[in-house]
């Protein structure tokens, strides 16, 4: 029986990328809330099913138009975010809004309307881990935020966690790791370096470029969550990764080889206040209880891709980066 799901932030990298996912892989119904901020595109969601698809403008924090969606469909899939960790050191406010506010409203509706709620987080709840750690994050890792934007997203993580024990709500979590990708917003470091290099601009490497994050293709984020959404027990957190650690100088210099470029040709640029050093995830209990694997095992044919896609779509990004770029060179970024 086709069911009909609300994605809210599915105008993002990711939610548009799930999208897509569930469109192409069920006969369910998707309605998106999204409120387009300037991380919102609708470029991302074109060439969909319009009798499968539609798309609402709105804010998650608004809580008529939210009840009146909840109304609508069988399940929430809940994306909708500020997402930059730039950003939210720079005006941590709307991550409050969005991301603590915004969910608590999701999560008053679920109550009200006793709907399924799937809320996606990030790795980046339980902290950073040291270099030479061999431990990877698990469910059972305490979360210690460091930013503005991972401790927002710990908050939205226990409000869900508080709304299963008390109200009962049917809600699961997942936290995933950094994700790579087609459709990602400029300001992140991946589509950012890329974008450089096409316009000539040397990419810019924060600190010594040591920090590891675990790279995972958008794809297998999307094939997990919907793998969750199917199988996953209610009150359950399910941690998701692709062992794809690297460090950000590795990247980089993968992006220059991949382009002809000598590998060396970057800048080292100010670090980022309070930067994580290592995120790692082991997604065990994903892969054995619930049976998902990733599909994208080569790092290096993805990030090719990627390039590519970022060389034959600059319509999609030119709008965003010169501001981006103007935004990081006042902070010597
Ligand atoms: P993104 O910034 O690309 O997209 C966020 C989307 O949410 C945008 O379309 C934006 O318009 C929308 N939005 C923002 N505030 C809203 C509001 N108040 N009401 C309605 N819509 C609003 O983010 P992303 O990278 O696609 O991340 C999506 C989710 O995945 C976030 O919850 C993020 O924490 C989580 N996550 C991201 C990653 C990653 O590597 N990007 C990894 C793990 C988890
Ligand atoms: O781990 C999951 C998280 O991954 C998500 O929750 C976030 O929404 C997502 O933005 C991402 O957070 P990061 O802060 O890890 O991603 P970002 O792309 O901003 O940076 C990745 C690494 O690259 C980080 O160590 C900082 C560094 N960096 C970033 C930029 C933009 C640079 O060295 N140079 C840059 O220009």
């Amino acid at each position: 029986m086709p069911r009909k799901l609300l994605v809210t932030g599915g105008a993002g990298f990711i939610g548009s990328n799930f999208v897509h996912h569930v469109l192409a892989h069920t006969d369910d119904h998707v309605t998106v809330l999204d409120k387009l901020t300037y991380a919102g595109n609708l470029a991302s969601l074109e060439g969909l099913p319009a009798d499968r698809f539609r798309f609402v403008q709105g804010d998650i924090a608004d809580a008529p138009v939210v009840n009146g969606l909840f109304e609508e469909v069988d399940a929430v899939v809940h994306y909708a975010a500020e997402s930059h960790n730039d950003n939210s050191l720079h005006d941590p406010r709307p991550f409050l809004d969005t991301n603590i506010i915004g969910t608590y409203t999701l999560l008053e509706a679920a109550r009200a309307h006793d709907r399924r709620f799937h809320h996606i987080s990030t790795d980046e709840v339980y902290g950073d881990l040291e270099l030479d750690d061999p431990a990877r994050f698990t469910e059972h890792t305490p979360y210690n935020p460091s930013s503005p934007y991972s401790s927002t997203k710990a908050g939205s993580d226990l409000l869900v966690r508080a709304w299963v024990r008390s109200f009962g709500v049917k809600a699961t979590i997942s936290n995933c790791s950094n994700n790579y990708g087609p459709y990602q917003h400029v300001e992140k470091f991946i589509p950012r370096q890329i974008t450089n290099v096409i316009r000539g601009i040397r990419p810019k490497l924060y600190g010594a470029g040591e920090n590891v994050r675990d790279w995972i293709h958008a794809d297998d984020h999307s094939s997990a969550v919907l793998t969750i959404l199917d199988k996953g027990e209610m009150g359950e957190t399910y941690l998701i990764g692709a062992d794809g650690e690297k460090n950000n100088k590795d990247v980089v210099e993968q992006i220059l080889t991949l382009v002809g470029k000598e590998p060396d040709a970057y800048d080292h640029v100010t670090d980022r206040a309070g930067h994580d050093m290592r995120y790692a995830i082991d997604s065990t209990k994903l892969r054995t209880e619930l049976g998902w694997a990733p599909s994208y095992g080569n790092f290096e044919a993805g990030l090719a891709a990627t390039i590519d896609w970022y060389r034959t779509n600059e319509a999609w990004w030119a709008a965003s980066k010169d501001g981006v770029e103007a935004f990081y060179a006042a902070k010597g970024q």
